[in-house]
């Protein structure tokens, strides 16, 4: 079993905090194959961070990508080689799983446009939880 080794990640937070995560990731193409409980242990995963006004979240190039991300409050801008992207991210939007899902550099910058709270899941959780159900279910077919 996968799951064993790991050290289970997990962040205390609020009644309300854990429905609106839970919420987001029931909804994401990315938990779509998921059980409840494995949804669940991803909301728990979640920690909360905060970004001030015009910070990079992710900068495109970077080669240690360590979080998936989901905007809790704020919006934020994606830029692509310097030029900005036709695309605002706003509440429940999620980014930053191309580098985790092919370990590959981040593919465009994510930044800020004002203060911001961002919820961030750890790679490992990522990896294993999202990613290796997947693995695990066409295995069985
Ligand atoms: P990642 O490459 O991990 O980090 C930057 C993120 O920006 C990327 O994952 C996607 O989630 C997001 N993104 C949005 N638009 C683009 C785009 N056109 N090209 C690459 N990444 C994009």
């Amino acid at each position: 079993d996968m799951n064993a080794e790991v050290k289970e990640v997990k962040f205390d937070k609020c009644d309300e905090d854990k429905e609106t995560l839970t919420k987001i990731m029931s909804e994401s193409v990315l938990c779509s194959h998921l059980e409840p409980a494995e949804v669940s242990r991803i909301v728990d995963a979640f920690e909360k961070v905060t970004f001030d006004a015009d910070t990079e979240i992710i900068s495109q190039g970077d080669l240690e990508a360590e979080h998936y991300y989901v905007l809790g409050k704020g919006s934020a801008a994606v830029y692509k080689d310097e030029v900005k992207l036709d695309l605002v991210y706003g509440a429940g939007d999620g980014f930053g799983e191309l580098a985790l899902m092919y370990n590959a550099p981040r593919a465009a910058t994510v930044k800020s446009l004002e203060a911001c709270e961002v919820w961030r899941l750890d790679q490992m959780t990522f990896k294993v939880i999202v990613m290796g159900s997947a693995i695990k279910k066409r295995e069985r077919y």
